[in-house]
């Protein structure tokens, strides 16, 4: 199997759900936040600040085609806005072997868990209604992109991270 990849909101657990899953796998966690984060020795938060979204944007999608083209397996735990560029959308969805599991829960049970913190500027003073907003916003785009849909309301990482492996082949 190709990249496994996990897509969702802020909040529904990606990247430690990621960990989890690929330690089991013995493969590399690819998260593309850390990626950017490395890269450009800044915060998520700063470039947003002093570049704005459309530059944190592409260099997301930067992120995003560097770690799918890399030709050993990874886990991929993709940022909550990679969806909305519709280049990402095709590459997520070209093929290659690759899965795709959204990570999805109610947006009010996302913003309950989610931290907010130096690499989600766009939850400001109002996680749960900034939740609400892009749960709209986003939810047909991951429906678009994804090969299978896992509800994390109500379950802990080991459990996602279980629900993750039962779909991938062993
Ligand atoms: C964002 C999600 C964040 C981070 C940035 C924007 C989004 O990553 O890339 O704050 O637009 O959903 P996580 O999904 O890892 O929290």
């Amino acid at each position: 199997m190709g990249h496994l990849v996990l897509v969702g909101m802020m909040g529904s657990g990606k990247t430690s759900v990621g960990e989890l899953v690929a330690e089991r796998l013995g493969r590399k966690l690819v998260d593309s936040d850390a990626v950017i984060e490395a890269r450009t020795g800044r915060t998520v938060r700063e470039i947003f600040e002093a570049d704005g979204e459309a530059a944190f944007r592409t260099l997301e999608s930067e992120a995003l085609a560097e770690a799918l083209a890399s030709p050993q397996p990874a886990v991929v735990a993709a940022a909550g806005g990679v969806v909305l560029d519709e280049a990402n959308r095709e590459l997520l969805r070209s093929g290659g072997g690759r899965r795709v599991v959204w990570l999805d829960a109610d947006p009010s049970v996302l913003a309950a868990r989610v931290e907010k913190g130096d690499h989600r500027p766009l939850l400001g003073d109002d996680p749960e209604a900034a939740m609400v907003r892009l749960d709209r916003e986003r939810r047909p785009l991951y429906r678009e992109v994804a090969d299978h849909r896992v509800d994390v309301s109500g379950q802990d990482l080991a459990e996602v991270a279980e629900a993750v492996l039962a779909l991938v082949p062993a």
